[in-house]
C-alpha cells in the first residue's frame, strides 16, 4: 500500500523533474522520492517518450538476447521472498552437469546467442575448482561469446579466479539498498552492506557488472526506491535488472501482493534516463505479471531479454516465484516467439554480444 501514488504532484512539477533527470542524470533523494511517490499516468507517458528516445539514440531498435542457463537450484540462503530458499522442502533440487551446460551453449550458439548467463542458487557443490573448469571449457568452446555469472555472494578471491577462467560479466542484484529494509527481506546472516561490498569487489576485479532490485517487495517505500536510484548512480553498472516482486506459495511472503506493473515500468523509464547507456532487461518477472509485460518493458526503455536455455526438464524446478513464465517449449521455439513479439512493436532481436556502451 505504501507504494500507491496517493499524493499526486502537480503534473508540471513531475515533468520538470523528468526533464531535469534527463539533462543532469541526477536527482536528490528528495526529488527521487517526490517523483516516485507522486507519479501519475500522464507523467509516466511523458517519461516513456523520453526514455524511449534515449534508448533509441544509443541502441536503435535492437534488442539484445542473453541465454539463461539455470544450472542449480540448490541454495544455502533463506531469503524470505525466494522459492528456492533452503528451507523450502518442496523445491525439487537439481544440478546440471558440465556436459548439460556445454550442450545448452551449443544449442544457444546455433540459435544466435552470443552471451551465456550461468545463474544458480548459492550452491556449495560448485566450488571455484568446478566452476573454473566449466567456465574455461565455455571460453574455449565459444571464444566470441560473453560469459555472465549470476551466482551470488563469494569472496573477492573467488571472483578473481572465475574472472581469470574467462567470465566477463556478473549479475548481482543489490535487492534493496536500505539496510533496515534489506533485513526485513533476508535472515540476519545476510546484510545489505556485504551485498554492496561484493558489487564493489566485482567491479574492481574487472567484471562488467549488473545490479538491480525488486519493485514492490514487502515493506518497500518510495524512499527505499529513491535510495536504490542513488546507489545505481554510485555503482554506475553496465546492466540493471529490475522486476516486480511476485509471491511464492512456499515462502513467508506467500500472502503478499505482487509488485505493480505500472511502478516497475516507471522505474525502468527512470533508470534509462539516469544511466542512458545501460543494458536494461525486460525481465521474466515482468513477463510473468502481464502477458505483454516484456513488450511494455521494451517500450519503457529496456533493451535486453533473457530467454531460458536450460533443458526443458529442469525449467519448472527453478521457481523463484509463482507462475514464472516458462514454457515447456524448446529454446528455438521460445526465441521465435520472442522475435515475433519484438517485431510487432517495431524492434528486432540482434545476434551479437551486445556489450554495454557504458564502459
Ligand atoms: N519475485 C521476484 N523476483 C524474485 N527474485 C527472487 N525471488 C523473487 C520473487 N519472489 C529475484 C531476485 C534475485 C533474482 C535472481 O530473482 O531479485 O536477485
Amino acid at each position: 500500500m505504501t507504494l500507491t501514488p496517493e499524493i499526486h504532484m502537480p503534473e508540471n512539477t513531475l515533468i520538470r523533474l523528468i526533464d531535469k533527470l534527463e539533462q543532469r542524470r541526477d536527482l536528490s533523494r528528495k526529488e527521487w522520492t517526490q517523483l516516485i511517490r507522486g507519479r501519475t499516468p500522464k507523467a509516466a507517458e511523458y517519461l516513456f517518450e523520453r526514455s524511449r528516445a534515449v534508448r533509441i539514440r544509443h541502441y536503435g531498435y535492437d534488442v539484445y538476447i542473453r541465454g539463461l542457463i539455470e544450472f542449480t537450484n540448490y541454495c544455502k540462503n533463506d531469503c524470505y521472498y525466494c522459492g528456492i530458499r533452503k528451507s523450502n522442502p518442496d523445491a525439487e533440487r537439481y544440478r546440471l552437469t558440465k556436459e548439460d551446460i556445454l550442450s545448452c551453449c551449443e544449442q544457444g550458439y546455433v540459435l544466435g546467442f552470443r552471451t551465456f548467463v550461468l545463474q544458480g542458487g548459492e550452491d556449495g557443490w560448485f566450488t571455484d575448482e568446478r566452476l573454473t573448469d566449466i567456465i574455461s571449457s565455455m571460453r574455449k568452446g565459444w571464444p566470441d561469446c560473453a560469459i555472465t555469472l549470476s551466482i551470488g555472494e563469494r569472496s573477492p578471491e573467488s571472483y578473481q579466479k572465475l574472472y581469470e577462467a574467462g567470465a566477463n560479466r556478473f549479475l548481482l542484484r543489490h535487492e534493496t539498498y536500505d539496510a533496515e529494509h534489506y533485513s526485513r527481506l533476508h535472515p540476519q546472516a545476510l546484510t545489505a552492506a556485504h551485498r554492496q561490498d561484493c558489487l564493489r569487489s566485482l567491479k574492481e576485479t574487472g567484471y562488467q557488472v549488473g545490479t538491480g532490485f525488486m519493485v514492490g517487495s514487502p515493506y518497500q517505500t518510495p524512499k527505499n526506491l529513491a535510495d536504490d536510484m542513488l546507489f545505481l548512480k554510485e555503482i554506475n553498472p553496465q546492466m540493471v535488472g529490475i522486476g516486480p516482486f511476485i509471491p511464492h506459495h512456499d515462502t513467508p511472503f506467500a500472502k503478499e501482493p505482487a509488485g505493480p506493473l505500472e511502478l516497475t515500468l516507471f522505474m525502468l523509464g527512470l533508470i534509462r534516463l539516469l544511466l542512458p547507456k545501460a543494458l536494461l532487461p525486460a525481465t521474466t518477472a515482468l513477463g510473468t505479471i502481464a502477458p505483454d509485460g516484456r513488450e511494455q518493458g521494451i517500450l519503457a526503455g529496456a533493451n535486453v531479454v533473457m530467454p531460458n536455455l536450460s533443458p526443458a526438464s529442469v525449467r519448472e524446478k527453478y521457481l523463484l516465484y509463482d507462475n514464472k513464465l516458462c514454457t515447456g517449449s524448446e529454446a528455438a521455439e521460445s526465441l521465435e516467439d520472442l522475435r515475433q513479439r519484438m517485431k510487432r512493436i517495431g524492434y528486432r532481436v540482434a545476434v551479437s554480444r551486445g556489450d554495454s556502451l557504458n564502459m
